[in-house]
């Protein structure tokens, strides 16, 4: 193989399932962690970090053939992974491009971090946390005030 066609080389494009693509670079891994792939259902997957990418940077991609990705699943990857992109993809085709979103609010998808939070104890209250920052990933519990960073978040999935 030449050094051009090496430096040209890309994953493979997939016939059906879903493509995640402007991962922020270096976190491919943690997507595939909240889509619990283990790499024993024999479905394709492929990954591919730290591809330069012209909008930020580096971006990491996930493509999995023969499956598509339920909401909340796609809410956990909008905490890791802000501007990713998840393509689904029909025979070869890009049928529908969804662009995750981060919302001001996050209710439901992480539990607060403070053990002695009233949202741990027994009381009926929701979750709730205000993102400060974005990236890198800031939330603030509604409840207590504790402050949670992406690898607290990343712990929990
Ligand atoms: N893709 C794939 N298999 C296909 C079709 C697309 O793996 N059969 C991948 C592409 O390689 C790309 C992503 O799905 O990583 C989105 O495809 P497309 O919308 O065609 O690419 P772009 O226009 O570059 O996307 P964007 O504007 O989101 O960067
Ligand atoms: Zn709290």
């Amino acid at each position: 193989m030449t050094e051009t066609t090496e430096t040209t080389l890309k994953v493979s494009k997939i016939k059906n399932g879903t493509v995640i693509d402007h991962i922020t670079g270096g976190h491919a891994l943690d997507v595939v962690k909240i889509l619990e792939i283990t790499g024993h259902t024999g479905g394709v997957v492929s990954i591919a970090m730290n591809v330069p990418s012209k909008r930020h940077g580096a971006k990491d991609i996930v493509k999995i053939e023969g499956r598509e990705l339920n909401p909340r699943e796609v809410d956990k990857i909008a905490l890791l992974a802000p501007h990713a992109t998840i393509n689904i993809i029909r025979n070869y085709e890009v049928i529908e491009k969804k662009v995750v979103k981060l919302p001001e609010v996050i209710r439901g998808t992480v539990k607060c971090s403070n053990p002695a939070c009233i949202s741990n104890s027994n009381e009926p209250v929701q979750p709730t946390f205000y993102v400060e920052c974005k990236e890198p990933l800031m939330l603030k519990c509604h409840y207590c005030g504790n402050i949670m960073e992406k690898p607290d978040v990343l712990k929990q999935f």
